[in-house]
C-alpha cells in the first residue's frame, strides 16, 4: 500500500485537529499535530524567563526536546519528556504559540523536525504551512476554512469542557487575532496551496468532513496500484 502525505492546513478551528486524528486513525497512518509542536515551544518559552527573542529562542531550542507521542488516553505531547498535552492548550500558550511561530529560525526548526517525521509518508500533518511549504510534494492537500463564528463555538466548548471561563466574544476577538498573525507574517504565511482542495466546514459535522477527506485519501492511494 502507498504510503502518502496528506497536508491539512487551515486558521483556528477549521476541524483541522478532529478530521486530521481520525482520518489517520482509519488510515492507520501516523497523525503529526505541527501547532502542538509550536505550542511546547511557546511553554518552554514561557518557563525560562527569557526575553522574546530569537536569541533566547536559540538557547531554549538547544536545550528543549519536543516530542509527539501516542499512549493509551491519545496523542501526546512532551516537553523534556514531561507531558504537557494540556499545559500547551491554554489562552496564554496559545497566544504566544502564534507569536513564536512568526520567529525566522523557529519556523525554520520546526519546519526541518517536521520534515523529517513526515519523510516516509504514512502521515497526516497538520498545521498552517504544511501544503505550501513544509511538504509541497504532498500527494493530498487540503484547506479547511469555517466562519468565525462556527470556529469560535468550537473552541468555546473545548474551553468551557476545561472549565476555562471566556465570553464567545473573547474566544472571537482571540482567533481574529491569530488568524491576523498567522496569515500576515512574513515567514510561511497561513495561506492556500494552488493544489489544495478547499473544504467549508462551517455546516459540516465531523463525521461528513472526515469522510471527505478519507474518500480523497483513498482515492489516491488506489490509484497508486493503476
Ligand atoms: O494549530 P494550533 O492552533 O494548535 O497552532 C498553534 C499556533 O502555532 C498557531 O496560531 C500558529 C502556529 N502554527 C504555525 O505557525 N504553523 C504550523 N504548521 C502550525 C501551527
Amino acid at each position: 500500500m502507498k504510503n502518502i502525505i496528506i497536508a491539512i492546513d487551515g486558521p483556528a478551528g477549521s476541524g483541522k485537529t478532529s478530521s486530521a486524528k481520525i482520518v489517520a486513525e482509519k488510515l492507520n497512518y501516523v497523525y503529526i499535530d505541527t501547532g502542538a509542536m509550536y505550542r511546547a515551544f511557546a511553554l518552554a518559552w514561557l518557563r525560562s524567563g527569557m526575553e522574546f527573542n530569537t536569541n533566547s529562542f536559540k538557547s531554549i531550542m538547544e536545550n528543549s526536546k519536543i516530542e509527539l507521542g501516542q499512549n493509551e488516553s491519545g496523542q501526546k505531547t512532551y516537553l523534556n519528556e514531561e507531558d504537557v498535552s494540556e499545559l500547551i492548550r491554554t489562552p496564554e500558550v496559545t497566544k504566544y504559540a502564534s507569536s513564536i511561530s512568526a520567529d525566522k529560525f523557529v519556523r525554520y526548526s520546526m519546519v526541518d523536525k517536521q520534515r523529517v517525521l513526515g519523510q516516509k509518508g504514512g502521515v497526516v500533518m497538520d498545521g498552517r504551512d504544511i501544503g505550501t511549504d513544509v511538504f509541497p510534494q504532498a500527494e493530498l492537500k487540503i484547506f479547511l476554512i469555517a466562519s468565525i463564528e462556527a470556529r469560535a463555538k468550537r473552541r468555546l466548548a473545548e474551553l468551557v469542557a476545561k472549565n476555562i471561563e471566556v465570553s464567545l466574544e473573547e474566544v472571537m476577538d482571540q482567533i481574529s487575532e491569530r488568524d491576523y498573525n498567522d496569515s500576515n507574517r512574513d515567514v510561511n504565511p497561513l495561506r492556500q496551496a494552488e493544489d489544495a482542495i478547499k473544504l467549508d466546514t462551517s455546516d459540516l459535522t465531523i463525521q461528513e468532513q472526515t469522510d471527505l477527506i478519507y474518500n480523497l485519501a483513498t482515492k489516491i492511494i488506489n490509484s497508486s496500484y493503476d
